[in-house]
């Protein structure tokens, strides 16, 4: 890959879920460290959309909180156009300005007592891009950009559906013009026919500005519209990365193939179509080995003891054992 714009090497992220001390005390328990991710790497390239899918808990919006410089990683980098981004470190502004993100729930996002003119032009201030009168302006502009109206800058969130204040989190998310956006599951508390206007709307700003987008879903179905290539996450680790179109039609790793079966709208021709079995293992305490391995109907005894690490697979890598007999290293 030509120089990608983010590059992502070993991400681990570790939260200490340890018991207050004096329980630990009285107890006599050790401190407890739970795994939200473990040695990601993926790069993006320019005008790309990666997408990260995976079951819920698997580690997504801790990925998408790192990336964004919100959360500082326990080890691994971060590199936007070459230039480390961690939260510990510090990110400058003229850095910062160039990335932005939209979440699942726009009704928390946006600040409810702000009439939306402030609420867009709120990145153009703190960046410093323009002075009070353009900002306005560029406000009622964006609003016209993403299908509403310019008038609707005096009005306050309470008075738009969910759909549109969707759309209010992403005028404000352009507002300072980045090139990349992290989408963390920016449909997933929409009604259905609303999702696919977002989502068209979120390609046609692709196309216009240029832009670069990481979206995270649990929900297949919604990136495979969207990828141009698709990180699949089980238990905060990368199992296979693929161009989006290849994962859907020959998935490698057994987890991707589980998740594609359980996808009740896809033409799986040929193939029975069963929900997603067994039940996500507590990331405090992961399985041996490979953490699928308790789900996975191609489990041998290697699979217990050494977790995979990826290779190449014709449309991208995977991490899997029962791979390596089929694909030369
Ligand atoms: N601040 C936190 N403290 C402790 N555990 C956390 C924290 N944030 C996330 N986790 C845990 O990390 C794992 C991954 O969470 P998350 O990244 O939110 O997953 P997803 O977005 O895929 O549902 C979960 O087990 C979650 O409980
Ligand atoms: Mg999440």
């Amino acid at each position: 890959m030509p120089d990608p714009l983010v590059k992502i090497e070993g991400l681990t992220r570790r939260f200490d879920v340890s018991k207050p001390w004096l329980n630990r005390v009285i107890e006599r328990d050790d401190k407890q460290f739970l795994t939200a991710n473990a040695d990601v790497s993926f790069e993006i390239a320019k005008g790309e959309t990666f997408a990260l899918v995976g079951e819920s808990g698997s580690g997504k919006s801790t990925i998408a909180k790192m990336v964004v410089g919100l959360l500082p990683p326990s080890a691994g980098t971060i590199r936007f156009d070459g230039q480390r981004i961690d939260a510990s470190l510090g990110i400058p502004r003229s850095l910062r300005r160039r990335f932005q993100m939209i979440f699942q729930d726009p009704f928390a996002s946006l600040n409810p007592r702000w009439r939306v003119g402030e609420i867009i032009s709120e990145p153009i201030r703190t960046f410093g891009l323009m002075n009070a009168t353009d900002a306005r302006a560029e406000a009622a502009r964006l609003l016209e950009v993403v299908g509403l109206s310019a008038s609707d800058v005096t009005k306050y969130p309470h008075e738009f559906s969910g759909g549109q204040r969707q759309r209010i989190a992403i005028a404000r998310a352009l507002s300072s013009k980045p090139e990349f956006i992290v989408c963390d599951e920016p449909t997933s508390a929409l009604d259905v026919s609303v999702q696919a206007q977002i989502l068209n709307l979120m390609r046609d700003l692709q196309d216009e500005f240029g832009l670069t987008y990481l979206l995270i879903s649990h929900d297949l179905s919604v990136v495979r519209h969207m990828a141009t290539r698709i990180g699949v996450l089980y238990l905060g680790r990368l199992v296979e990365v693929a161009q989006g179109k290849r994962l859907f039609a020959e998935p490698q790793h057994p987890y991707t193939r589980m998740l594609l079966d359980a996808v009740p709208d896809l033409a799986l021709s040929g193939r029975r179509r069963r929900p997603v079995e067994g039940e996500i293992p507590n990331p405090i305490s992961p399985p041996s080995g490979c953490a699928f391995h308790p789900r996975c109907p191609l489990a041998f005894d290697r699979c217990r003891t050494e977790i995979p690490q990826p290779r190449p697979t014709p449309a991208g890598q995977a991490a899997c054992h029962a791979l390596d007999d089929m694909v030369p290293a």
